[in-house]
């Protein structure tokens, strides 16, 4: 009954259109060096580097068109792969930017762009990335907005914070008026959305082969006067890190 409410709200609320993504637009940059610093470019030259969550695979064919030496983009979504492979075919670099769903060679930099939010299973991740990074390498990650950001619901933020009030069987009923996938959690929209919070991540890499090297949250713009320690999981934009492996 209360589900059946939430979900005519949501429906109400939504028939202007239902992009609740948090997309955000760089600017005339390059999404990497927007998210990364323009010095991400000269860390990639004659690298191999891991992209992992490649998506479509635009940032892995920008490193590859930019000085990276290989690279390999995973992806757990066979549909987006495939549009990557053709990606890499048209900018003719398919020999040295490759996507796979998995891979066994080892890389001198793990990259994961807006993707550690997606994944089922983030401390199972970093493990994989531990075994495919060489011993002096890293892994730079960029991601958000968590779920605690006003749009971390991505599409169930249909206002802001409305991941958070409305429950998630009502957002998933309203979901289905308009995706066919017969997803019934969060966490089994098409790839994936795992509600991780600042605190969840930073206690994931804690408990993780890796330490961090650096780890920045980048605040909302608009909020950025309100950011701080207490307000950190409601006002940061990106959560942006560099994580070593453990000596
Ligand atoms: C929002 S997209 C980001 C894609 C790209 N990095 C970008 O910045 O445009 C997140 C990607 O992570 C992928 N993903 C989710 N779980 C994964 C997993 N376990 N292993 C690899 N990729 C995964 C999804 O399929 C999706 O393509």
């Amino acid at each position: 009954m209360l589900t059946n409410f939430q979900t005519r709200i949501l429906k109400t609320i939504s028939s202007g259109g239902r992009d609740g993504s948090a997309g955000c637009v760089h600017q005339g940059k390059s999404k990497l060096a927007a998210l990364m610093g323009d010095e991400f470019f000269t860390t990639i030259a004659g690298k191999v580097v891991l992209d992992f969550g490649c998506g479509e695979g635009a940032e892995a064919i920008e490193m590859a068109q930019r000085g990276a030496s290989r690279v390999i983009g995973i992806d757990i979504r066979e549909d987006v792969l495939q549009v990557a492979k053709a990606r890499a075919l048209d900018a003719r670099v398919q020999d040295t930017c490759v996507f796979a769903t998995s891979t066994k060679e080892l890389a001198d930099l793990v990259v994961s762009v807006d993707a550690f939010e997606h994944f089922a299973d983030p401390a199972e991740i970093l493990r994989i990335m531990n075994t495919l990074l060489r011993p002096s390498g890293e892994v730079l990650i960029s991601f958000g907005p968590t779920w605690y950001h006003p749009l971390g619901g991505h599409l169930f933020s249909v206002f802001p914070w409305a991941h958070l009030i409305f429950s998630e069987e009502a957002l998933i009923r309203w979901r289905s008026t308009f995706k066919t996938d017969g997803a019934t959690r969060f966490g089994e929209v098409a790839g994936g959305l795992n509600q991780i919070s600042v605190a969840k991540f930073e206690a994931l890499v804690a408990a993780s082969p890796f330490k961090f090297a650096a780890l920045e949250l980048v605040p909302i713009k608009r909020l950025r006067r309100l950011h701080n320690s207490l307000t950190r999981e409601f006002t940061t934009a990106v959560v942006r890190c560099r994580l070593v492996k453990r000596s």
